[in-house]
């Protein structure tokens, strides 16, 4: 048996917390996995006072995490504080300068600091750890970095924020509104006081930003992603969608293109018998095209203390074994810079709710203005608001909710044809547009 591998936590929160449990309370087996005992000699965290529910007895307390840093009975430092800046971000340095490996779960500081960091790392002939930072629990790091390593990856398509998820899962079942969705997710403690972060798929963007690096073999270039949440997601444009045999999510989408890479987050409609669509609740789905292998999908945990601190756990086992990858799979200088393809190029079908005014000339106007950009409808729903009396034999001038399928078209051209039909006047709003993904 070899020498232990002696572990420094930063961060005893949810994820930080379990680590602790499940690494106390399998030492026997991780000893085996791993093939030399793993112990925690250090922990960091703000609070010493505060209960976390597990036992800390034996391991030396830092108030600062930097300076656990220098403790010469920490070998690896993990950190678990999170934030694409300050504490978690001046220890990883701190750490890889002292030519400490690193285990993460902070896909926000791999989003925005990831390519440095791993050059850091490639100079201290160090590895970063980061399987918990994208989908919690499932193993997409490894996936991708080693699994499909024979295969040219050609798309990613994932369920990758569990609050989001839970909010459209429920909106669907229960037939609630977006806002009382949102407040059950803040009771259960499936969202933040402040959601802007998740139900904006700014969360979702970090982690499919680390995804398209691995999978394309690029850097990493947050900003280059495209992002709509689900704010705008309405109770008719879920049941729209299972009327036309689609469930919506949030999905992170990756792919390549003539133009480069095309990385968007935005609610898309998905057919109701793919796995993605089945991924209920706060479950994610990742799915990735490789040449070779097809398509391979992986659903499961995405969040949570023990889910994600089982990604930390397997990142140790590697650590302990001495498996060291290059962090985004090659080397830094091998990475490509990261060509974005515009939204503007998208091809796909679209959803389009309008709320058209019921009069003569209406419906023709918005064919024409479809026709004139090239654009087929696959289908039209209408939906005419019950009336009585006379005005249910004419034209009521009133507002009706007219839905269309598109064929595929560009983004370009659907845009174009929507600000053609609002510039004549004939919708009462502005259009809901929805990209269908066919899956
Ligand atoms: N929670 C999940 O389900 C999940 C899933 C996937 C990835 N992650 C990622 O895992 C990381 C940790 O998330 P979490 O949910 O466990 O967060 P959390 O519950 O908020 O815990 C954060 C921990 O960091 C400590 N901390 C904050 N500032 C610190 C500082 N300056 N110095 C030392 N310690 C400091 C806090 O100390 P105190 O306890 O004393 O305040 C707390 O223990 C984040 O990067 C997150 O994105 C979380």
């Amino acid at each position: 048996m070899g020498k232990p591998l002696r572990l420094g936590i930063a961060g005893l929160g949810t994820v930080g917390a379990s680590v602790v449990r499940i690494v106390r309370s399998n030492l026997s087996t991780l000893t085996l996995r791993a093939g030399r005992p793993v112990t925690i000699t250090a922990v960091s965290a703000r609070d010493r006072k505060r209960d976390r529910g597990v036992d800390l007895g034996g391991f030396a307390w830092y108030d600062d995490p930097v300076a656990m840093v220098a403790d010469p009975n920490v070998d690896v430092v993990i950190e678990l504080i999170g934030g694409a800046s300050g504490a978690a971000e001046t220890l990883v340095r701190a750490a890889l300068a002292a030519g400490k490996p690193v285990i993460t779960a902070n896909k926000a500081l791999l989003a925005r600091h990831g390519v440095e960091l791993a050059r850091l790392a490639e100079a201290a002939g160090v590895g970063i750890g980061f399987e918990a930072a994208v989908a919690g629990g499932i193993p997409v790091i490894k996936t991708l970095k080693e699994s499909l390593a024979g295969n040219t990856v050609t798309g990613i398509v994932g369920i990758l924020n569990g609050t989001c998820n839970y909010i459209l899962t429920r909106m669907e079942k229960e037939q609630l509104s977006f806002a009382t969705c949102l407040a059950e997710a803040q009771r259960l403690g499936y969202a933040e006081a402040d959601p802007t972060f998740d139900v904006g798929g700014f969360d979702t963007a970090h982690k499919l930003a680390i995804l398209t690096s691995l999978a394309f073999g690029t850097e990493i270039d947050a900003d280059a992603i495209y992002v709509e949440g689900i704010t705008s997601i309405s109770l008719d444009d879920i049941k729209a969608a299972d009327e036309l045999g689609y469930r919506i999510k949030l999905l992170g989408v990756a792919r390549r293109t003539d133009t480069g890479i095309e990385a968007r987050v935005n609610p898309a409609m998905v057919p109701k018998k793919s796995v993605v669509a089945q991924t209920s609740g706060v479950l994610n789905a990742v799915a990735f095209d490789g040449d070779a292998l097809g398509e391979v999908v992986l659903v499961g945990p995405g969040a949570g203390g023990n889910a994600t601190a089982s990604s930390v756990i397997a990142d140790i086992v590697d650590q302990a074994r001495g498996h060291l990858t290059p962090v985004f799979g090659l080397p830094v200088v091998e990475l490509m810079p990261y060509q974005k393809a515009e939204i503007q190029a998208h091809k796909g079908g679209y959803y389009v709710r309008l709320s058209v005014y019921d009069r003569p000339g209406a419906f023709a106007g918005i064919a024409k203005s479809m026709a004139d950009r090239d654009i087929s409808l696959e289908s039209i729903v209408q939906h005419r608001r019950a009336l009585d009396g006379e005005e249910a034999l004419g034209h009521t001038g009133a507002p009706q909710p007219v839905v269309l399928i598109t064929y595929a078209t560009r983004e370009t051209e659907i845009r174009a044809a929507l600000d053609a039909i609002e510039a004549a006047g004939h919708i009462a709003e502005k259009p809901t547009l929805i990209r269908i993904e066919s899956l």
